[in-house]
């Protein structure tokens, strides 16, 4: 087995270009491949990883078979996402070793939840991982690069909670595209009794709002139009605020991102629905590039289950905000998650969360099994529920929250709607793009159109997505709302 060191602080970052083994005499760039699992955190915290790295001299490929560098930004949230990093190692072990044998290498990262999880695990289970690095230390990659590099044959095992935040020490995001994540708080401090977020990203943190807004500037100087604030319990914010000794929380934030001229859209994720206050529902109301579609995750519709998790709301109060939320603004739509089977889950339980599924009417949802994850209080609670029932639960509930999406797509025939298209179809002449409710949507346009709002007339809709044609065929000056999705 490897040998691997822990990291130490050190005060100057080492270029890995300047490694003697790695360094090309041409000056070529080397290339980088990352593969990301999970959360929208991951997505933006590996564009983030390439950021760093670009500085150090690398591009990224899609050809892995390519890559100097393999980084795996993993998930940990449930069994099955750690697993699929294994299996992806046992692939990437092979591909090192035909390196080798070429005189030549391929260095490989594990970081993300995975790492800070089980850091010593994954170089127990894949010795031949070269660094290994939490999500609140990816800045220092050219560090523990050249450290790797140095060292030869240890591991770099780097999963501390660093005093100071990453952000001090990220290059400007150079990510480009009509839509961005922009982080704005990360970590938790809600504790939910199956979660092993506020373990893996450690407690939350807030982002000051005048280096969001200057991201922001940043993103749309640069063509950006929709912008997605993220962190795993996003509308907890509470950063410092601009030009005063009081925070700000995240309907402040909203409301200086919606003076923005040139950006359309404004979105964010994941909500927790106990942070969910009288400003942030008046945004909705008030700011008309916020989009009319909040996740706000339930996990369950039963009081005994609610209370099991620990997740500080039941479902009245979920049912009375959802309430306040649509009077609020009538066109808003929801999406949920919902986790079956957690311990001590009843049929009487799982028939309160199809109820409220019922009840509400969400316009998409992500529901998943209940994955007992280590070191998580429910992992070890008694009543465990059986494989077999878990199934027959989750499968009667995407069943269900799988005819209110199509329902609601159904609704958006004959609309006119606002479509910001991001991507070339399948089909020449093809683009496809998102609508408010972030509904994919193919429509027959020109390539020059590309990034832009157009207004698209509904014609179809199937379970997943839309069918349009162009309004005109130019640029929509802003979001056309539908009159209702309801
Ligand atoms: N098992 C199943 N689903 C989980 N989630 C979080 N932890 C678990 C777990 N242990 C789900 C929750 C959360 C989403 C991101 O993942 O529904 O909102
Ligand atoms: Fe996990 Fe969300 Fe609960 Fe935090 S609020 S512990 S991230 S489920």
């Amino acid at each position: 087995m490897a040998e691997f060191i822990a990291f130490e602080q050190r005060p100057s970052i080492e270029p890995a270009l300047h490694h003697p083994k790695r360094v090309s005499m041409n000056n070529s760039k080397k290339k980088l491949f990352v593969k990301t699992y999970g959360c929208q955190m991951n997505v933006y915290d590996s564009d983030r990883m390439t950021d760093v790295l670009a500085t150090h001299g690398f591009e990224v490929t899609d050809a892995l078979a390519d890559a100097d560098m393999v980084i795996l930004n993993t998930c940990h949230i449930r069994e099955k996402a750690a697993e699929k990093v294994y299996s992806e190692l046992g692939r990437l072990r092979t591909l090192k070793q035909r390196r080798r044998a070429e005189k030549s290498d391929m260095v490989i990262a594990v970081g993300g939840c995975v790492a800070q999880a089980e850091g010593k695990e994954v170089l127990r289970r894949a010795p031949f991982v070269d660094i290994v690095f939490g999500p609140q230390t990816y800045h220092r990659l050219p560090e523990m690069l050249a450290r790797h590099q140095r060292e030869n044959e240890s591991a770099i095992l780097n999963t501390e909670f660093p005093v100071k935040p990453k952000f001090d020490y990220l290059p400007k995001p150079t990510s480009s595209g009509p839509t961005a994540f922009l982080s704005v708080q990360e970590g938790c401090n809600k504790f939910c009794n199956f979660c092993v977020v506020p373990y893996t990203r450690g407690a939350e943190y807030s982002r000051p709002a005048i280096d969001i807004l200057a991201e922001a500037r940043l993103l749309v100087g640069r063509g950006v139009r929709e912008i997605t604030l993220i962190g795993q319990n996003v509308n907890a914010y509470h950063g410092a605020g601009v030009n005063t000794h009081r925070e700000w929380g995240l309907a402040q934030l909203i409301r200086a991102l919606g003076d923005f001229g040139g950006l359309n859209r404004i979105r964010y994720t994941t909500s927790h629905p106990k942070d969910m206050d009288d400003e942030l529902i008046a945004a909705h109301r008030e700011v008309a590039a916020l989009m009319p579609l909040l996740h706000l995750p339930v996990q369950s519709g039963a009081d005994r289950i609610l209370a099991a998790m620990g997740r500080g709301h039941s479902r009245d109060t979920y049912r009375r905000l959802v309430d306040r939320l649509r009077d609020a603004q009538p066109k808003l739509a929801f999406s949920s998650d919902f986790i079956v089977g957690y311990p001590g889950e009843t049929d009487e339980d799982f028939d309160n969360t199809m109820s409220l599924i019922e009840e509400i009417e969400f316009a998409h949802a992500f529901s998943f099994k209940y994955s007992a994850r280590p070191g998580t209080p429910a992992a070890t609670m008694d009543q465990q529920v059986p494989e077999p029932v878990k199934k027959a639960r989750l499968s009667a509930l995407q069943s269900l929250l799988m005819q209110q999406q199509h329902s609601f797509n159904t609704t958006c025939i004959g609309q006119s709607m606002a479509v910001l298209l991001t991507n070339r179809g399948r089909h020449r002449g093809q683009l496809v793009g998102r609508t408010s409710y972030l509904q994919p949507v193919h429509v027959e346009a020109p390539d020059a159109l590309l990034g832009g709002l157009v207004a698209a007339h509904i014609v179809d809709s199937q379970p997943n997505s839309l069918s349009g044609e162009l309004v005109g065929r130019s640029f929509a000056t802003s979001d056309t709302k539908m009159t209702s999705p309801r």
